[in-house]
């Protein structure tokens, strides 16, 4: 599918955005192994989350939806049942790194796949720690999907973190779940910490502290009514949208702020990005709010370190950014975004040298010069979401009309940003 995009003359208005897709995953897996009926509200629109919905219903799991609410006959820890067919991850990392951790634990062999994306991104991540822990997994060529896991007792481990990942760390803490005993994870940068967060909620006893996390195996997880904050790697398109597009004015109601994800804020504001959140309230251990963002001159900046693990997912969108600031962007340390849905390095330079914009890969990251025009282009998502959306931002301030095409990839997160993008764009 192509998508047209006219430039904008200003980017305003009043928006709400789909769940959190990083939450409503949590919330998904561990509602069916949760004792009762958990009720989710605002459950991310986005493929990614339905497909955790149908693995966890060829589980066994029966799971009603109604629009965005979601609610979930949860079956307690050992209630899951060995399904009748291999489960189909789709496009979803974090639903195949995050679910193994459970099945590594079920007491039946479990096969799981994805598309060809997710087909050639690397499993040897969690097949290590789930091995020491007891599982056995097999994968194709012994790292990439279908796997297929033969669960069984495990026994706690103590794992440090070899990447800042927290799909790997939340694979681990899946599996700790099920282990008697103390089960604990090293991070090195910390990630993001929605699992340690929602396994609180659900009752577990889990905790955090200078960079260890500790999990009691074996809890009675119990269900919740429990409400999904808005995802602020989806606003991050309409933040950088009317940071982007001059005269802009935008308010975007109930985002989730977690300060593992919310760095991103930070880090525009630092390059003197107007933008406001006038309250923060904690919904289910979440921090939310209301995000005010106004077209505003950067001045340019570095991602390095820390902040890349925090900012890895807004990179697309951000690379686009660099180009319309003083001074440009350079992004180190992030040699994992060249195994995300794309290589999102190879992809994002492309794209920018259709835009018109010069910029320089490295190896682990890249350099935008600032300054620079955006002329219309014809731009490829490469079948990527992020990548679909960072570009459509682009072509707002192009010279004239863009397109996009394989629009269709932004619904594994956000089904809903071409109409968003329409509203909002005058
Ligand atoms: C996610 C973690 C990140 C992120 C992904 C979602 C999560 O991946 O890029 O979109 O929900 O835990 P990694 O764990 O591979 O860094």
């Amino acid at each position: 599918m192509q998508q047209r995009i006219s430039p904008a003359r200003s980017v305003s208005g009043s928006i709400t955005l789909p769940g959190d897709k990083s939450v409503s995953h949590r919330y998904g897996m561990i509602s069916a192994i949760a004792a009762g009926t958990t009720r989710i509200h605002n459950y991310s629109t986005g493929a990614d989350c339905h497909s955790t919905l149908g693995c966890m219903r060829a589980l066994g799991i029966e799971i009603e939806e109604n629009g965005t609410e979601v609610v979930v006959h949860g079956r307690g820890l050992d209630g899951l049942r060995a399904p009748a067919a291999p489960l189909d991850a789709g496009n979803s990392g974090s639903t195949i790194r995050m679910l193994s951790g459970i099945l590594a634990a079920q007491p039946f062999t479990t096969r799981i796949f994805g598309d060809e994306s997710l087909s050639r991104r690397p499993m040897q991540r969690i097949m290590k720690p789930l091995a020491q822990m007891g599982a056995r997994i097999h994968a194709r060529e012994d790292k990439f999907p279908p796997l297929e896991i033969e669960g069984g007792a495990l026994r706690p481990i103590e794992y440090a973190l070899p990447v800042p990942s927290a799909q790997v760390k939340t694979c681990v803490l899946f599996a700790g779940l099920y282990a008697e005993g103390e089960t604990s994870v090293l991070e090195p940068v910390k990630s993001r910490d929605h699992t340690e967060i929602a396994l609180r909620e659900f009752g577990a006893d889990l905790t955090s502290e200078r960079g260890r996390i500790r999990l009691a195996g074996r809890p009675r997880l119990e269900a919740r009514e429990l409400t999904v904050p808005s995802d602020l790697s989806s606003a991050a398109f309409f933040i950088v949208a009317a940071l982007l597009v001059p005269g802009s004015r935008l308010s975007i109601a109930g985002v989730g702020l977690n300060p593992t994800r919310s760095a991103l804020l930070d880090f525009l504001g630092g390059m003197g990005a107007r933008i406001h959140v006038p309250a923060l309230e904690s919904v289910n251990g979440e921090l939310v709010g209301e995000i005010v963002v106004e077209h505003s001159e950067l001045k340019g900046g570095v991602i390095e370190g820390a902040l890349t693990a925090a900012v890895i997912d807004e990179v697309p969108v951000l690379a686009v950014l660099g180009a319309a600031t003083e001074e440009g962007l350079t992004v180190r340390d992030a040699g994992e975004l060249r195994i995300k849905e794309t290589d999102r390095i190879a992809t994002i330079v492309t794209n920018l040298r259709r835009l018109g914009v010069e910029a320089e890969e490295l190896p682990d990251g890249l350099i935008v010069p600032g300054r620079q025009k955006f002329r219309a282009a014809t731009f490829d998502s490469f079948g990527d979401h992020r990548i679909a959306m960072a570009f459509a931002v682009a072509a707002l301030r192009a010279g004239g009309e863009s397109a996009i095409e394989g629009a269709e990839a932004a619904s594994v997160s956000f089904p809903e940003f071409w109409d968003t993008l329409r509203a909002i764009a005058a």
